[in-house]
């Protein structure tokens, strides 16, 4: 293979064959392509796009650079994948309300990506162990219907290698890149059926519905194509999920959540992918598997396995928060129009919640509270948030927190909270 005629050839808008693209990534991760024709190739693709076929071929080679993981396990093991959010605690709900629903559900989680939270670093506030081999995911399967556990080193190293250039020439930001690095780590388990949470809106990486329904209809797409039932659920991130965004903070009010004190845009998300679950595995249809999700959560049926799972894997449910608190009050009066969550996102990072470098270690305690949503009246002066912290600057972190608000005279449409189901 000449590496510069394959740069050429998707320069020039033709499609890769399996074995070019299988090629490239063996030599990429064996360090004989180096990084600036790889990046160059990386440009062209961004420029050009893939097709599902070239998608799934490049899926298919970051897999296979890795651990696959083999689940022995009577059912029709599911998972879920979110493309990531503020506030988004949706996989501590749906791993135990499908393993009620008799659905074993298998999540690889990843840690903090960008201003986003991560699932393993949510864990982690509880003390509980992150990492499980094939052996303890099983295990865990078995004694709990679901297991949640981080992404190990082994799984798609061509992954991290790529991501890392892709980081460095910005290329992050094309579909099918984004689809191949995803599905690189998710088809990697022996799961029947997956359920994407493709956010959308200023909390989300994807901004436009245009931009999202790309994305979910390509992760949908090669899913199937690599023999797995699939669905994904367009779901809105112009304001943050639920009533809190952190780590400890966020196990909490999943903990509330499974008790049946719930938010109605949490319980709608959950509700929603657990029906598409439910249609795409078979099991019924999505009205069905919604409602059903909703009893388990509204009637406190799926807390204790939740609790006894966290507390298997050494970690508690008694968790503390930051020691100082502050009110966020209203500086004028008004319709919540947007709550920015990239900006609160970069808020949790900059009270330590968060990593700036990858490594850091993070403060779990820091979070914030929001008692007031998009489309509430408040009034000048009303409380409609709290900071959670350690150290810091208390008066920065309240302007931050405020200026993510926009409070304006006329009552904002409702937003569409699901904005499109794609099967
Ligand atoms: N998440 C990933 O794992 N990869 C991407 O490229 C984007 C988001």
């Amino acid at each position: 293979m000449i590496f510069k005629e394959i740069i050429k050839k998707k320069r020039d808008g033709f499609e890769l064959t399996e074995n070019e693209i299988r090629e490239i990534v063996k030599k990429y991760v064996d360090e004989e392509i180096p990084d600036y024709q790889m990046a160059a190739l990386l440009m062209a693709i961004y420029f050009q796009g893939m097709t599902d076929r070239e998608t799934l071929h490049l899926t298919d080679a970051m897999l296979k650079s890795g651990k696959t993981v083999n689940i022995n396990i009577d059912g029709t093991i599911v998972d879920k994948h979110s493309t990531g959010g503020i506030g988004d605690k949706v996989s501590f709900i749906i791993a135990p309300v499908l393993a009620e629903l008799g659905l074993p559900a298998v999540l690889l989680s990843g840690r903090a990506l960008g201003f986003t939270g991560g699932t393993a670093d949510k864990m982690e506030s509880t003390g509980m162990k992150v990492t499980l081999n094939e052996k303890e995911i099983e295990d865990v399967v078995k004694k709990f219907g679901f297991s949640i556990s981080c992404q190990t080193e082994k799984i798609a190293p061509a992954d991290r290698k790529i991501y890392a250039l892709r980081d460095a020439t910005s290329t992050v930001e094309s579909i099918p890149l984004i689809v191949s690095s995803i599905l690189s780590k998710k088809l990697c388990v022996n799961t029947h059926g997956i359920v994407f949470d493709v956010k959308v809106g200023s909390g989300a990486f994807m901004k436009t519905l245009e931009e999202a329904e790309k994305l979910a209809k390509g992760l949908v797409n090669v899913s199937k194509l690599y023999g797995k039932k699939a669905g994904a659920a367009i779901t809105d991130m112009n304001q943050p999920l639920g009533r809190s965004a952190g780590n400890a903070i966020e196990i909490i009010e999943s903990l509330n959540a499974l008790s049946g004190d719930i938010s109605n845009d949490l319980l709608e998300v959950v509700t929603t992918l657990a029906g598409i679950i439910f249609k795409i595995t078979e099991k019924g249809s999505f009205e069905e598997g919604k409602e059903k999700a909703e009893n388990i959560i509204l009637s406190g049926k799926a807390l204790n396995r939740f609790c006894e799972w966290i507390e298997y894997l050494g970690g508690t449910t008694k968790l503390s928060l930051g020691k100082r608190r502050a009110l966020v009050k209203s500086d004028k009066e008004g319709y919540i129009t947007e709550i920015d969550g990239e900006a609160l996102g970069f808020l949790i990072i900059e009270m330590g919640g968060g990593r700036k470098k990858a490594g850091e270690k993070i403060d779990h305690s820091v979070g914030l509270r929001f008692f007031k949503k998009t489309g509430n009246y408040v009034k000048k002066g009303e409380v409609i948030g709290e900071i959670i912290y350690n150290q810091g600057d208390e008066s920065v972190f309240i302007n931050r927190f405020l200026s993510a608000f926009k409070i304006e005279e006329n009552k904002p449409e409702s937003i569409a909270l699901i904005k499109k189901i794609i099967y």
